[in-house]
């Protein structure tokens, strides 16, 4: 029950009606007995900075999930960000200390690897193939290079994005290969859709499928649905799949305890 007492997190976003985090969050907080809940936010794409004053103003409300297209420039509104937010200058999850400053940290790609390695994929020596160079593509990029992956291929609707990536991760991961691509995903161990296509049943394939090696692991970001055009079309094509959703329920356990909630999950 919502009483006086109860503790308030959030997910912020735009559009927000498709996010999870909500119920995975407040079926932990009833099944931990925490009197605590989490409400989705709906800011604008252009009303960030007004929507961060409110969210401060909130004294009760202990943190938040940022998802799409909110997580870059929130980084920027950060009091201070943690090692992997600094990185990314990217956050998915924010936190007021106790002196009420907010530090977001960045823990999409590291839910990433662990949703890969929860069903028995290897990172270590593997070559990805990212489309996306947003929010998701960049936690991803990180992640994969920081995990041992061998080689990344990045590439983005907008190129500048990509090469800005691929510049980024080469410094910050020498010993991975990481280069500019096209929408040819051939040569990869797993490919990956890190845009937002795939939302909407006739959104297009944010890469040509058709080119990926038929062994290739065929990966989402995207959780709803939980079959995209593209899982539906790598499944048509006989490739193994990986949902979109094995990413969050990989990061769950990391958000709660960024944000002090560290009581493991009991789902
Ligand atoms: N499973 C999970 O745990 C998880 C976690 C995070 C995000 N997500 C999902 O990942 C998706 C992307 O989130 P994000 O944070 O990366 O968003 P973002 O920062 O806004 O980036 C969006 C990405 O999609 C690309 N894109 C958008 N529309 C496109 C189009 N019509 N054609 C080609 N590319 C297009 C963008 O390319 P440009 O750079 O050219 O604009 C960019 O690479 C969202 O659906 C989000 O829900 C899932």
């Amino acid at each position: 029950m919502i009483t006086g007492t109860t503790r308030l997190y959030a997910i912020i976003g735009d559009p927000i009606a498709h996010v999870r985090t909500p119920m995975a969050f407040n079926d932990f907080f009833s099944a931990a007995n925490i009197d605590a809940v989490c409400l989705p936010i709906h800011i604008g794409r252009d009303d960030l900075p007004r929507g961060w004053a409110g969210l401060r103003s909130i004294l009760n409300l202990d943190g938040f999930i940022v998802t799409a297209p909110h997580k870059q420039e929130s980084a920027r509104l950060c009091d201070a960000l943690d090692a992997d937010g600094a990185y990314t200058g990217v956050v998915n999850t924010v936190r007021r200390e106790p002196n009420g400053r907010l530090t977001g940290t960045l823990l999409d790609g590291r839910g990433f690897v662990s949703g890969l390695t929860s069903h028995g994929y290897e990172v270590k020596d593997r070559r990805f193939y990212i489309a996306g160079a947003g929010g998701a593509g960049t936690a991803l990029a990180y992640a994969l290079a920081a995990s041992g992956a061998a080689a990344l291929t990045i590439h983005n609707r907008t190129r500048s994005k990509a090469e800005n990536l691929v510049i980024g991760v080469g410094k910050a991961f020498p010993g991975c290969d990481v280069r500019l691509g096209s929408s040819d995903a051939a040569g990869h161990h797993v490919v990956v859709n890190a845009t937002s296509l795939g939302l909407k049943p006739d959104d297009a394939l944010s890469f040509n499928l058709e080119s990926a090696d038929p062994s290739a692991l065929v990966a989402e970001v995207v959780m709803k649905p939980e079959m995209t055009p593209l899982l539906i079309a790598a499944k048509r094509r006989g490739h193994a799949i990986h949902f979109g959703t094995h990413m969050l329920n990989g990061q769950l356990e990391l958000m709660m305890q960024f944000l002090g909630l560290s009581t493991p999950l009991t789902r």
